[in-house]
């Protein structure tokens, strides 16, 4: 079972945390988006908060109720996302990025709502690549001492094993830990509970059974602190 549930070993830290699913528009109305509840997310957050962290969140497109004593920024797009990441990752002790962001956005964005035409036809939608926010605070670390934390949801193809495809996305981020979860048996979208294995940097794997999302974020916690103190 997790270590730190009921103590306060988060004590004097500052922590942010991403949750939920960006949202990138086609026209006032209408969006690409994707099906991240923002549950992992807010149980990290509320799980810091109970271990005495100071707790930014930054939500995307959430509707669960604000966790107690929990500083939240509501952001849209990944644009949104990265600029209020950013802007609370210097002070941060760890960045866990929960959020799932959209990876591509429409090169344009309609500023009027964009009309059905009266041939049939349906309109070409052109994208271009989002920034990765992960990879950008993992390779510009304000401090030496600062844990950054990933999510992985994988399926495992003819490339690469889940966990295989999850050691090369570590590696390709410059994270420290990674939260694998193995999605190949059907979605854990909007889920009560969670499976995973958190990767490190240095070679570890620790195997988390499924569990609540709450003990699966304790466990989350428990690894960034073995990195404090470290
Ligand atoms: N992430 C991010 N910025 C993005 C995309 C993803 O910070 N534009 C973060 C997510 O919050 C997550 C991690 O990167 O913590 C992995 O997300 P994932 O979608 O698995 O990674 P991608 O690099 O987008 O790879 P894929 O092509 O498999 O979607
Ligand atoms: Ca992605």
């Amino acid at each position: 079972l997790a270590r730190g549930v009921g103590s306060a070993d988060l004590a004097g830290r500052h922590v942010l945390v991403s949750a939920g699913g960006t949202r990138e528009y086609l026209d006032p109305v209408r969006f690409l988006g994707n099906r991240s509840s923002g549950l992992q997310g807010y149980a990290l957050a509320r799980a810091a908060a109970a271990r005495g962290a100071r707790v930014t969140l930054v939500a995307a497109n959430v509707t669960l109720p604000d966790p107690a004593g929990v500083r939240v920024v509501r952001v849209e797009t990944t644009n949104e996302l990265r600029e209020a990441v950013l802007a609370a990752a210097p002070e941060a002790d760890a960045v866990v990025m929960a959020a799932a962001p959209a990876d591509f956005r429409p090169t344009t964005t309609s500023e009027a709502k964009i009309k059905k035409a009266s041939d049939g036809s349906a309109p070409a939608v052109h994208l271009e690549q989002n920034p990765d926010i992960l990879a950008e605070i993992s390779h510009e670390r304000h401090r030496d001492d600062q844990v950054v934390v990933g999510f992985a949801a994988e399926t495992g193809d003819d490339t690469g094993s889940v966990l295989e495809l999850g050691r090369a996305k570590l590696a390709r981020k410059g994270c420290d830990l990674l939260v694998v979860n193995d999605v190949s048996g059907g979605a854990v979208f909007g889920a009560e509970d969670n499976a995973a294995v958190i990767l490190s940097a240095s070679g570890d794997a620790v195997e988390v059974e499924r569990a609540s999302k709450t003990t699966v974020a304790h466990a989350i916690w428990d690894q960034v602190v073995r990195r404090f103190v470290m």
